[in-house]
């Protein structure tokens, strides 16, 4: 026995364990999806109910995920659906872990799409492929080459290619275990955070300089001020509920079982309490302060509110971003296209390794299948589930993935996962797991709001999504 847990696969060390838990937070949901989120719920009017489901929602699964997945590690059990089994009496939970992982699939699938777009616009950066274009030739740009079945470029499969390359770099770090996913965490951090810094500082010093003479009336603060100024009559609208809890779930990454396959390698004894809750924390930081300060007030500085509001979507950060770069001069936009494109790849890719986890997790728990089969037939999965938003993706087959599989999916694996925890394996003992090798004292009244608090409003955002028609 002593052999058998002293070989078993662990984080190299609490650092590690930490950048790679705010690596899989930390993604393309904080830079890209925020502000797009914000914009499209009425900026201000979005913030209140997504500081409320933080606190009432995502904090109370964060300590759900991570306590279960140290659980589920104490039995060697390192895939939700095994995690899941082990803490509740029917088998039904296994499958919930099951539906859990096929999240994990859909989502990735359209998110390492964004992540391949990054790492092709670092290179066009580079090379200076947007030097003297205009902003529509920008925006056209993009177009073109989202467009893949009826592109003009040249090179109709660029998409494609780069697509399928970023899915397999994914799939190599993966196959490399703990190890590859901590030493990408280990560079990409840092590096995000700190361009994250550099362009926040350049987005909101723009201000009035941010004036250009081709939209005179734009200004940079406009578009702070848009997302922070809050405006109470929204807070009646349940879309407004469902989006903000949405984004609570994706950018903590809770309701996908990413957490748990992460906590079930984290030894027994070991704080989790602390860890949870910091992570969570540096998400929050890098979403609403870094997320908030890039490209909605560097777009709305030169291309006015009105446009940003027009044109919010996952895309626009590729469609303006490179031209508003341009003016700030050839070198400077260079570097800055380097910054934020690779800022996202970094943000991306440590993000959809931890999709890949649940996947090998089962197939391991199940078939006990090794780290490169298990990443193989990972990406071949993903690639099957990826090629339809690439190909189709003018005709919103993307917008309808994040939907589905990115927003409400997240609200019913949480719901179902907050009631296992409370309810079936029990709020005692579920305490007990949570404050075991606890460094912090969480407050007791957590407790009851994981008991009853955060089941009920799961189950009142998953009616509203019933009931509210998909826009
Ligand atoms: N949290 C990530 C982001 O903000 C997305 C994600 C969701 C990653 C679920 C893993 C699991 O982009």
């Amino acid at each position: 026995m002593e052999n058998k847990l002293a070989s078993k696969e662990a984080w190299g060390s609490r650092l590690g364990l930490i950048l790679a838990m705010a690596g899989n937070a930390v993604g393309l949901g904080n830079f890209l999806r925020f502000p797009v989120q914000a914009v499209q719920n009425g900026g201000g009017a979005f913030i209140i109910p997504y500081l409320i489901c933080f606190l009432l929602m995502g904090i109370p699964l964060l300590l759900i995920e991570w306590s279960s997945g140290r659980f589920g590690g104490k039995f060697n059990n390192h895939s939700t659906p095994y995690i899941m089994d082990g803490m509740g009496k029917a088998k039904v939970w296994k499958y919930v872990g099951v539906f859990g992982i096929f999240t994990n699939i859909a989502v990735v699938a359209y998110y390492t799409y964004i992540e391949s777009w990054s790492l092709v616009y670092v290179l066009h950066s580079i090379f200076g492929t947007f030097e003297s274009m205009s902003q529509s030739e920008v925006a056209l740009f993009f177009t073109e080459y989202v467009n893949v079945l009826t592109t003009s470029t040249g090179i109709p499969f660029e998409a494609v290619f780069f697509y399928v390359l970023v899915l397999a770099l994914n799939i190599i770090i993966l196959s490399k275990g703990l190890g590859g996913i901590e030493k990408a965490a280990k560079i990409g951090m840092p590096l995000l955070i700190l361009f994250g810094i550099i362009l926040a500082v350049r987005g909101l010093t723009l201000g009035e300089s941010g004036k250009s003479d081709l939209f005179p009336d734009a200004n940079a603060l406009d578009g702070l001020n848009f997302l922070w100024t809050p405006q109470f009559d929204s807070l009646a609208n349940p879309k407004v509920w469902l989006a903000a809890a949405g984004q609570i779930f994706f950018t903590l990454s809770v309701g996908m079982g990413t957490i748990q396959c992460y906590a079930a390698y984290i030894k027994e004894k070991e704080d989790i309490a602390l860890n949870a809750v910091s992570a969570g924390f540096l998400n929050e930081f890098v979403e609403v302060v870094l997320g908030s300060s890039i490209v909605i007030p560097i777009a709305a500085g030169y291309l006015g509110l009105d446009w940003v509001l027009e044109n919010a979507g996952f895309g626009m950060a590729f469609q303006t971003m490179p031209f508003l770069f341009q003016q700030w001069g050839e070198i400077t936009a260079a570097f800055a296209g380097v910054f934020w494109f690779g800022l996202l790849f970094f943000a991306g890719i440590t993000s959809s390794l931890a999709m890949g986890t649940p996947w090998m997790g089962f197939m391991k728990d199940e078939f006990g299948w090794g780290k490169t089969k298990g990443a193989w037939s990972f990406g071949a999965l993903a690639l099957i589930m990826g090629l339809p938003t690439v190909l189709l993706y003018q005709y919103g087959v993307f917008d309808e993935y994040d939907y589905w599989a990115g927003t409400v999916s997240l609200v019913v694996f949480a719901l179902l996962e907050a009631i296992l925890f409370s309810w079936v394996f029990g709020i005692d003992k579920g305490w007990k797991e949570i404050n075991e090798g606890s460094e912090i004292k969480i407050p007791q009244v957590y407790k009851f709001i994981i008991k009853y608090i955060t089941p009920l409003l799961l189950l009142l955002v998953f009616l509203s999504a019933l009931i509210t028609p998909f826009q």
